[in-house]
């Protein structure tokens, strides 16, 4: 088993932790304050190639692995769970969905514009009566010879009023259940397609995030993803791989929580000595230091195996299951550590402690990731 890594992910890491620090640490936390989008940030990640990380050169992206991906991730979101996550949706459900079930001409189309990063897109699945219910879809897409029309609302869209294009599951055919759901690409601008106020969050509040509204929306049938009926089987599969990348998230708010926690107590004394040198402060260290490397290895497992085609629809739902639990052990541990400078947001482990708990909802909630566990272990 050999646990190093290529040349070029070392570089791609050092990349990403260098761009984190030099780029997202600054502003960071008025971002935070102001609910204000990366927007320069972003238009330099895309410079970079961070936004279309594993999409094939021919298609405007980088062509790297998924553990580049990966670790990428977690460097930006040691810093900024904000920008990582414009960076995840991005890779993982939009480029990713389009590349692997998209046609041609939608590559053509889309997905160079996406991994190039000359815009962003967004995943549509949630609605306000269908979160973890997924297959209860109200948004409808009805059939009309050539083209679709669409009607209903989603929420909670990551990229909601930032993005360019957007790719939304509907249902076609009510009889059919899931089987009749389809996923389309819908462009900004198309009439009838609307952007709902911006949502006060508790975290990742630089990310931008939105309901939307279809009324009558005419999507072309050449803008449908894979064959009718394809779009639930469509969301599933993206998510699969989505889940890596909030794995690699919450992986990544936690260690940067815990790097911080680590530097801190070795500056500040009390009782005469440096907080480290307690013991209830050292073996709080020992705790997240173990916890970070059991998720860190998951993760890592789940990308290895998505790089080597072996199925990872149960190891990416650990992942994301066990790290999103680290970061928010982690990063509640990180204010403790700090004490009351834990609890202002100078110090910034107060609004990591606040971005973690979005990783264990959105793109599966724990409870859903457990779902999908347990069905492969009773199903194996
Ligand atoms: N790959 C391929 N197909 C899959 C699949 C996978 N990973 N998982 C399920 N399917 C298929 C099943 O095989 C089944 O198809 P058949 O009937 O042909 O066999 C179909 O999908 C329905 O599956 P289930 O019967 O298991 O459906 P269910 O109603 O029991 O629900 C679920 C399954 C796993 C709970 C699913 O509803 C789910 O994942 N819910 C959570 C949704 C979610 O993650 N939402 C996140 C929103 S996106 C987001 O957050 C993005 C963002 O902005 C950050």
């Amino acid at each position: 088993m050999d646990f190093s890594l290529s040349e070029e992910q070392v570089m791609i890491q050092q990349a990403a932790r260098d761009f984190a620090q030099q780029e997202l640490l600054p502003g960071v936390i008025e971002r935070d304050d102001a609910q204000k989008f990366p927007k320069e940030q972003v238009k330099k990640m895309a410079e970079l190639g961070f936004l279309g990380m594993m999409v094939d050169p021919k298609y405007g992206g980088s062509g790297l692995d998924t553990i580049s991906y990966v670790l990428a991730m977690e460097e930006l979101s040691k810093v900024d769970a904000s920008a990582s996550v414009i960076v995840s949706v991005n890779n993982s459900l939009v480029c990713w969905g389009l590349e692997n079930f998209g046609t041609e001409d939608q590559k053509q189309k889309y997905l160079k514009r996406l991994a190039s990063g000359d815009c962003i897109g967004a995943f549509c699945l949630s609605e306000p009566e269908a979160g973890s219910d997924a297959t209860s879809q109200k948004t409808t897409a009805i059939d009309k010879g050539d083209h679709y029309v669409i009607n209903g609302t989603k929420n909670w869209i990551t990229n909601g009023g930032t993005a360019e294009i957007y790719l939304v599951m509907a249902q076609t055919h009510k009889e059919k259940g899931h089987k009749g759901i389809n996923a389309l690409i819908v462009e900004k601008g198309m009439k009838g397609f609307e952007i709902g106020p911006k949502e006060n969050k508790l975290g990742i509040r630089g990310s931008d995030t939105h309901s939307l509204n279809f009324n009558d929306v005419k999507v072309p049938k050449e803008n449908r993803i894979g064959e009718d009926g394809f779009g639930f089987k469509f969301a599933m599969k993206t998510l699969a791989g989505g889940r890596i990348g909030i794995a690699a998230q919450a992986l990544g708010i936690a260690a940067g929580a815990y790097e911080l926690a680590l530097k801190y107590s070795k500056q500040r004394k009390a009782f005469g000595t440096e907080i480290s040198n307690h013991q209830a402060i050292a073996f709080k260290l020992a705790d997240m230091h173990t916890q970070i490397e059991a998720a860190r290895n998951l993760v890592y497992k789940a990308a290895w195996e998505k790089d080597h085609g072996i199925n990872y629809d149960q190891s990416s739902a650990m992942a994301k299951l066990f790290a999103s639990q680290v970061a928010m052990d982690t990063t509640i541990e990180a204010v403790q550590i700090h004490g009351g400078y834990g609890f202002v947001k100078e110090y910034h482990v107060e609004r990591m402690m606040r971005d973690a708990k979005i990783t264990q909802i959105y793109e599966g909630t724990s409870e859903i990731q457990k779902i999908v566990i347990s069905r492969g272990i009773l199903r194996d």
